[in-house]
């Protein structure tokens, strides 16, 4: 039993013991973000596991952060504290299917959203994540034909920013498709002077409706920026912790969904890591990470040429 451990000196004494390194995404609970080396988006997460000298990474994110940094760093040891913290982006793409649709499509290249499977890494150009996608798409030839998988809203943000044309899977986030533009425009009645920061992953509606469109680290860097005293958050809302902290005195309201509050956009991944399942993944060094040599070689390839083309 757990009960009467001291969870977060255990947690530093098995870091230090075991020369962990503690990762975490904008969308983990508070005391996760609170105990991290690191706290980023998926570039720089990914940019951390790479560079990082640590024996172990504990990430505290979801299944395809964890891969990506053994594929990246695969002498370490990735452990990630729940191994059902998936995503509904790569549920949506199926490697087999994802194969099919580019084989249907020869003469494209597959510009693909870090958000998939190893699979579907290895099948894929080149990755982006949505700080980098703007900068590597501007990089390829307008002439060249590209499929885009597998979010959807983020593939026809960037068609429509860049009159580009790019094929789209149809996948979507479900966290940023729960927002409801009824109760944004309610709540920005309600804030007429707040601006509105949204994910790429959100659909137009909501992003139409937004002063700042970008990834989880360019939210809180325009976070940090506000010259009033009201932000409306249209992302997952675990990343208002930081905001909270980094700017105590002004006030940061998560965007709601049809019930008119912010609880239905938590992402159900994310909130499966716990303090508790951290702590045991340290001590027994499971759930572990392991992808075979020739896929992980595969997936690498893509996520290299991501790291190049990233400014
Ligand atoms: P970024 O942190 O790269 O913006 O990604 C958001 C996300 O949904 C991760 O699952
Ligand atoms: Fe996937 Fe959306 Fe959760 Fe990010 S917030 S892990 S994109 S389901």
């Amino acid at each position: 039993t757990l009960a009467g451990l001291d969870l977060r000196a255990e947690i530093d004494r098995l870091r230090k013991e075991r020369n962990a390194v503690i990762l975490a995404h904008y969308y983990q609970r508070p005391e996760i973000q609170d105990l991290a080396d690191y706290i980023g988006d998926s570039l720089e997460l990914s940019r951390k596991a790479a560079a990082s000298d640590a024996d172990v990474i504990a990430f505290c994110g979801v299944k395809f952060m964890a891969e990506t940094a053994k594929i990246l760093a695969p002498e370490k040891t990735v452990i990630l504290p729940d191994v059902n913290a998936g995503c509904s982006l790569e549920d949506a793409c199926p490697p087999e299917k994802f194969r099919a649709f580019r084989a249907a499509h020869p003469d494209h290249i597959a510009l693909t959203y870090i958000n998939c499977s190893t699979e579907v890494k290895a099948l894929s150009d080149i990755i982006v994540t949505s700080s980098s996608a703007e900068t590597i798409l501007a990089q390829i030839p307008r002439e060249q034909k590209i499929i885009f998988g597998p979010d959807r809203h983020l593939g026809g943000y960037l068609n429509r920013k860049f009159d580009r044309d790019m094929l789209l899977w149809p996948g979507v986030c479900i966290v940023h498709e729960a927002f409801s533009e009824t109760e944004l425009l309610k709540l920005k009645a309600l804030h007429p002077t707040a601006p509105i920061a949204a994910h790429p992953e959100c659909p137009p509606h909501i992003i139409d409706h937004a002063d700042f469109v970008g990834s989880t680290s360019g939210i809180l860097n325009y976070a940090k920026q506000l010259t009033g005293d009201t932000l409306i958050v249209a992302t997952e809302p675990h990343i208002i912790h930081q905001m909270e902290l980094a700017l105590p005195g002004k006030t940061f309201i998560g965007a709601p969904g049809a019930d008119g509050n912010c609880n239905c956009n938590i992402c159900p991944y994310m909130a499966l890591n716990t303090l508790e399942k951290l702590y045991l993944a340290l001590r027994d060094l499971t759930p572990q990470v392991h992808i075979e040599e020739g896929l992980r070689l595969q997936a690498k390839q893509s996520l290299d040429r991501m790291l190049a083309m990233a400014s």
